[in-house]
């Protein structure tokens, strides 16, 4: 072979591995409104940076004919490149070869890259669309499974990972994205569940599709599974470029910063009256929220589950924060089990990567109710408490109107470890509310108007923030019209924070 030979040689090779399982295949899934794995990688990074690894890898199987059909690359397509200029690791799942199932081989590209991330401290992004374990090769595959899921489970708290589920995910192969920092669906296109409608028919006699099953709606509304989802793969691929434009690269570094034109001393006077007179009225906490951050750029996480609790990521002058505010617009913002979960995850991962935590609190109490009590609120609350007591990243809360009880406590109060803590003037902090302490304080059957009274007398005392404010609990009673200033400093003034908890292997959170 001469040297031209040898160059025409890696030139086909190169060509057949980027055919995957050949133009019809591609063709068919475009057919099914879905881009081919080469093409989901290339729009998640940047244009030119994409640097393929392991593209000539085949099986090793040799059962049910195997050894006679082999494709450069083995239905998975790795390799590193940039989002945003920033280093991150990507795999995609190619469909169009033996369904994207994972084999031995493959497995072992991903663990390679997983490898990588870990030792170089990267983001990693899995694009999944896969038929599962590749039926020919067995407890092969479901050892490269397992080597995958050690690796997610090593990598945790570390670098962040981030699932974004195309196509069918079923089986045990949903857990590697489960054990992943956020899981991205697509509308209507992806699919995950541990057993599928057959085997549920047979085994519970229940009739249900697979989009009922496992599909974006489910994930991201009713099981919590699932953080974001998009309209389309264009914009769930997008959601996550803008996802890893808030997170650092690794545990080791601080978030990146991104400059803003918004004024850091930019006064809000619509704040002074959003928080309205009665206490009983709803408002829409995402109003504050808007107001007060970088740009009104708010990146949502879960925005349609557990909606009584909010979580996600915005900028205070240009430096990202993990945002958990109550929704009184949504169950009077109760917390209960999964607003619970929901929060304490969230804050566990702000934790872990050094975004600062700024809490806006406006929160009746936890629900009661014997589905709270025998679905384990008192486990479920325990988590969000723990969560926020053991982080160590700058800790601001504001209180704008409610905190009462437990939850009082429970949403970075002083006590366990906020910070700066300010409160609204329209603030009420007390054990609970007026109505519920005179009906326990005072059992004698008054008449209507001496309970108003007695309920009003109650909150004139208790439902403020004074009293907090006299104990130290309170740093600052604020206008709401400084909101973005005061936290902007906070943050500032918080910004050099040297925490750390006990060494020990880990803590045991109440799972
Ligand atoms: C090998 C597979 C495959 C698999 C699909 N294919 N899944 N090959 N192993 N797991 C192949 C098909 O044979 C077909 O090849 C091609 O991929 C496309 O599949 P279709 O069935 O034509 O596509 P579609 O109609 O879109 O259906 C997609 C599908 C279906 C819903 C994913 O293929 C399916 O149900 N596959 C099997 C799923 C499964 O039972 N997997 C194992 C689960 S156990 P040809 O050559 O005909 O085009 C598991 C355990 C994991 O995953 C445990 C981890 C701990």
């Amino acid at each position: 072979m001469n040297l031209q030979e040898k160059y025409t040689l890696l030139d086909e090779l190169n060509k057949k591995a980027e055919l995957g399982g050949g133009p019809e295949r591609i063709e068919k899934q475009h057919a099914a409104g879905k881009k081919s794995a080469r093409e989901r990688i290339l729009q998640l990074l940047d244009p030119g940076t994409f640097n393929e690894i392991d593209k000539l890898v085949t099986h090793r199987s040799y059962d049910f004919g195997m050894e006679m059909n082999k494709v450069l690359g083995d239905g998975l397509i790795s390799g590193y490149g940039k989002v945003k200029g920033r280093l991150v690791y990507v795999f995609a799942q190619d469909f169009t070869v033996f369904g994207g199932s994972l084999s031995r081989a493959n497995a072992d590209k991903i663990v390679k890259i997983q490898k990588l991330a870990l030792q170089m401290g990267a983001p990693i992004v899995g694009l999944n669309d896969s038929g599962g374990a590749r039926i020919q090769e067995g407890v092969e595959s479901l050892a490269g499974y397992a080597d995958i899921f050690y690796n997610n489970v090593i990598s945790s708290g570390v670098i962040p990972q981030i699932s974004a589920i195309l196509g069918p995910c079923a089986g045990g192969a949903v857990y590697s994205p489960a054990l992943t920092d956020f899981i991205f669906m697509v509308n209507e296109k992806s699919h995950m569940f541990v057993t599928g409608p057959e085997v549920i028919k047979t085994v519970t006699h229940e009739e249900v599709t697979k989009e009922e099953l496992g599909g974006a709606f489910t994930h991201n509304s009713i099981s919590g599974v699932a953080h974001f989802n998009g309209k389309d793969e264009d914009q769930t691929i997008m959601m996550v470029r803008e996802l890893l434009s808030f997170l650092p690269s690794n545990n080791l570094e601080d978030p990146p910063i991104k400059t803003t034109i918004d004024p850091s001393d930019r006064v809000e006077e619509s704040l002074q009256d959003i928080v309205p007179a009665d206490p009983n009225k709803p408002y829409d906490m995402h109003d504050i929220i808007q107001k007060v951050i970088d740009n009104s750029h708010f990146l949502e996480v879960q925005a349609q589950y557990a909606q009584n609790i909010i979580v996600g990521f915005a900028r205070f002058a240009g430096k990202p924060v993990g945002i958990v505010a109550n929704q009184p617009a949504h169950l009077a913002g109760v917390l209960d089990i999964n607003s619970s979960v929901k929060a304490a995850r969230f804050v566990r991962f702000c934790d872990a990567f050094n975004i600062p935590l700024v809490t806006f609190v406006d929160v009746p109490g936890f629900l009661p109710g014997t589905s709270q009590e025998f679905g384990g609120i008192i486990k479920h609350g325990a988590k969000l408490l723990y969560a926020f007591a053991e982080a160590t990243v700058p800790k601001v809360t504001l209180i704008t109107r409610k905190a009462y009880g437990g939850a009082y406590d429970v949403m970075s109060s002083k006590h366990i470890g906020a910070d700066v803590n300010f409160a609204y003037p329209t603030s009420e902090i007390a054990v609970m509310g007026p109505e519920g302490a005179i009906n326990i304080i005072h059992r004698n059957n008054f008449t209507d108007e001496e309970r108003a009274a007695k309920v009003q007398d109650y909150r004139e005392k208790f439902a403020n923030p004074y009293k907090a404010a006299s104990l130290g609990y309170i740093d600052e009673i604020i206008y709401p019209r400084d909101t973005r200033k005061k936290i902007i400093d906070a943050l500032d003034m918080t910004h050099n924070k040297r925490k750390s908890n006990p060494p020990k292997k880990h803590g045991n959170i109440p799972l």
